[in-house]
């Protein structure tokens, strides 16, 4: 759903190339999360200031927990104090929500999250949606187990089960579709991100970047990117029938 003025409506992206970025440098890989978590911030007051709706970032996968303890706690650690500084948003009028199980977190990350849902819970600029310990997968399992549960409680009836039904009970419920999908650091998947959610982005891979270096200017490449495609959404395009 694009918007009026050309801008995507909802923009998702896979924040890639933290370690690369550090090893270039010499330096560990958490010093490569930490400038990345700076890139993230400054891209989401951008964001806001330039009127997107909705904006998802890809924090934290369902796989990551595979990688070494030390840079999965350098994560959690960024996600932490990050949280605390999510107490600003309000005054800058930006929503914030978590998608993913965040049950997998300690009690105290979790009461932030929920601190930060609800504080921001008014703002009607950005919306800023982080995805942490969250995977497509598990996100569309979690929907039809969910939509299972309903239907034995004789909740919901089988027969009303389509794709708006569905995108009720996923974490995603009420939020549109993702328009425009990036990815930095010259990686061409989609890593179980948003699998549902971009069955009709426009994906806009940017090889040349990593995410820490990521700027404002980088994003409005992308977004003009993105104006210079034909969305058909299956059909045909205005003047091709
Ligand atoms: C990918 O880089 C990035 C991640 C797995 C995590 C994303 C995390 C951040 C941007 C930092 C935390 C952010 C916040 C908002 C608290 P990579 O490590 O896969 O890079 P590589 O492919 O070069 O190794």
């Amino acid at each position: 759903m694009a918007t009026q003025n050309g801008l995507p409506t909802h923009v998702g992206i896979i924040m890639d190339g933290n370690g690369r970025w550090a090893k270039r440098r010499g330096l560990p890989r958490k010093m490569g999360h930490r400038a990345g978590a700076n890139a993230f911030k400054t891209i989401a007051r951008y964001a806001n200031k330039i009127g997107l709706r909705y904006l998802t970032a890809y924090v934290f996968s369902t796989e990551n927990w595979k990688r070494p303890k030390d840079e999965v706690d350098s994560i959690v650690a960024l996600l932490r104090s990050y949280l605390d500084e999510m107490d600003g948003y309000r005054k800058e009028n930006i929503r914030v929500l978590f998608i993913g199980d965040r049950t997998a977190f300690d009690a105290d990350i979790q009461a932030k999250m929920a601190r930060a849902e609800e504080n921001s819970k008014n703002a009607t600029g950005l919306t800023l949606i982080l995805a942490i310990n969250y995977g497509g997968r598990a996100e569309i399992a979690r929907a039809a187990r969910r939509i299972a549960e309903d239907a034995k409680a004789g909740k919901i009836s089988p027969d009303a089960v389509d794709e708006s039904l569905f995108s009720q009970y996923l974490y995603t419920a009420g939020i549109p579709d993702v328009d425009l999908l990036i990815r930095p650091s010259g990686e061409y998947r989609l890593s179980n991100f948003l699998l549902w959610q971009t069955a009709y982005a426009e994906y806009v891979f940017m090889s040349g970047v990593l995410w820490p270096d990521f700027k404002p200017e980088t994003l409005d490449e992308a977004l003009a990117e993105y104006r210079s495609r034909s969305r058909r959404f299956g059909g045909l395009d205005d003047g091709d029938s």
